[in-house]
């Protein structure tokens, strides 16, 4: 394993062994809006703090850009890691048991080392930058659907921006109409890795940050599949809006959003 990603993968276990644990009591987490529909507890605090010691006592001098300290820079930039210490904040705070910690590694403004750690199921996702995608240290690999029929897909609804809804679910009921059945599990991380693994076939979703998405982007190239925005591009990392899948899928998925895109989806 490149030693980075092994430091990484660390930082993951060491964050959710205490986010596993806080989710035994999940009644006594300390829970905070932070925005309309956007909470964050002391135990994204936590597992932050946690990973960010991590990687600073191998990597002192890199760079980092963190969900709920935001950006703290390095004397190298060359080095940035993109940490989500919980994604999934709102299942974590229901008891609902699905969330990860996710953290990625750019290196020159490329990604370059990946890893998704689910602390409930024990599933590890990493990749490396040209060296594949694993789940628990075994390949993984996109599934190779070449139309929507037979196709789970995977979405996240926009529920912090309301104003996307109608052009939100045209693109839904179209893609819902063609493939065998749709998901919204409530973590754009983990979603990405369930691409990358084959767990589901494809993904969509409109405004994340690069936090909830850097890691998944590498697991799924690495895994053999294609992330772009909305209209093919590679604009999604500003964006935000994401679309993974197999090469021949994504470009199904785009063909049914493209009807409902406005202007400001277009990006
Ligand atoms: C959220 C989750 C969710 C997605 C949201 C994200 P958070 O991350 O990934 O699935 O729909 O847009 O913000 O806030 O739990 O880290
Ligand atoms: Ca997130
Ligand atoms: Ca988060």
């Amino acid at each position: 394993m490149h030693p980075m990603l092994n430091i990484a993968v660390r930082a993951a276990r060491a964050a959710g062994s205490v986010i596993a644990r806080s989710f035994e009591n999940v009644d006594k987490v300390e829970v905070e809006a932070k925005g309309t529909n956007d909470f964050v507890t002391n135990i994204d605090l936590k597992a932050e703090e946690i990973i960010i010691e991590t990687l600073r006592k191998s990597y002192p001098d890199h760079s980092i850009v963190s969900e709920e300290c935001g950006d703290l820079p390095g004397k190298d930039s060359d080095y940035q890691w993109i940490i989500d210490p919980i994604d999934g904040t709102t299942n974590f705070v229901k008891g609902i048991p699905h969330f990860a910690v996710s953290i990625a590694l750019k290196v020159k403004g490329k990604l370059d080392q990946a890893v998704i750690y689910d602390p409930i199921r024990g599933d590890l996702f990493t990749a490396s930058r040209g060296k594949g995608a694993q789940m628990n240290n075994v390949r993984i690999r996109v599934k190779a659907h070449k139309e929507l029929a037979g196709t789970i897909i995977a979405t996240g609804f926009p529920y912090k921006f309301k104003h996307h809804t109608d052009a939100y679910l045209g693109m839904f009921t179209n893609i819902f109409k063609k493939s065998a059945d749709i998901r919204r599990a409530g973590s754009a991380a983990l979603d990405l890795a369930y691409v990358a693994s084959g767990r589901v076939d494809g993904f969509f979703e409109i405004g994340l940050k690069p936090w909830d998405t850097a890691a998944g982007e590498l697991l799924v190239i690495e895994a053999g599949g294609l992330v772009t925005d909305f209209v093919g591009g590679h604009n999604h990392s500003q964006s935000g809006n994401i679309v993974a899948g197999s090469p021949r899928l994504l470009k199904e998925l785009l063909t049914e959003m493209r009807p409902h895109l406005t202007p400001s989806l277009k990006k």
